[in-house]
């Protein structure tokens, strides 16, 4: 293992032993999702990657979601939640970035207070359907599934949602969006 070299050490950046593991941490790949919920009637939805199975039978899914989420506190107050996973053809991509910006620009640190007033519909020109308990459903998704959430288990500055699905489809063929596809960071 190398040792961190010293700071002022001409022309070299100090590496910790903390760059090697946050670095390591971003190896991690992870589909990217799109997790919607309902609050007042209104759809809304977030991009996560922390998604996966956590158990056959009953058949449960868990996604982390930090503990400031709008979604978080939506499906606090309505456990309904789809998961939409996103693919790479048909612009994926360009379909995932319109969902980075939190709801609330205040979530952002160093905004001025003009701007971190603002609130964003992410789904605002996205083509998409309600499911059955209300949240949306993304025409461009590979598949889908909607679930009911059953628990809020605390995880350090997150939360995990521990949801059992009820219903889902695959939409239509591709491959999922990845964060190996990407390059986007949310590790580490
Ligand atoms: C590629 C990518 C992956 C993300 N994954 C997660 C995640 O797994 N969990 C999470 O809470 N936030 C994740 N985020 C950040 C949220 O989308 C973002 O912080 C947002 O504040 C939460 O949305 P909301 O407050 O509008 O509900 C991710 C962001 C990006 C760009």
């Amino acid at each position: 293992m190398p040792e961190a070299i010293p700071d002022g050490y001409p022309g070299r950046v100090a590496r910790s032993r903390e760059d090697d593991v946050r670095e390591a941490m971003h190896e991690l790949p992870y589909g990217i999702y799109i997790v919607g919920s309902t609050a007042n009637g209104r759809p809304s939805a977030m991009i996560a990657d922390w998604v996966m199975q956590v158990s056959f039978a009953p058949r449960l899914v868990a996604v982390s979601l930090e503990n400031d989420s709008t979604t978080l506190a939506q499906l606090r107050a309505n456990p309904a939640m789809t998961l939409n996973l996103l693919k790479q053809q048909n612009n994926g991509m360009t379909l995932a970035a319109r969902f980075v910006q939190p709801h609330r620009a205040s979530k952002v640190r160093g905004r001025s207070d003009a701007a971190a007033g603002r609130e964003y519909d992410k789904l605002d020109g996205v083509d998409y359907r309600t499911s059955d308990r209300g949240c949306p459903i993304l025409d461009d998704a590979l598949m889908w599934v909607e679930c009911d959430v059953q628990e809020f288990v605390p995880a350090g500055d997150h939360t995990l949602v521990i949801a059992r699905v009820l219903d889902g489809e695959v939409v239509s063929s591709g491959d999922p969006l990845t964060s190996t596809f990407t390059g986007w960071v949310y590790s580490g």
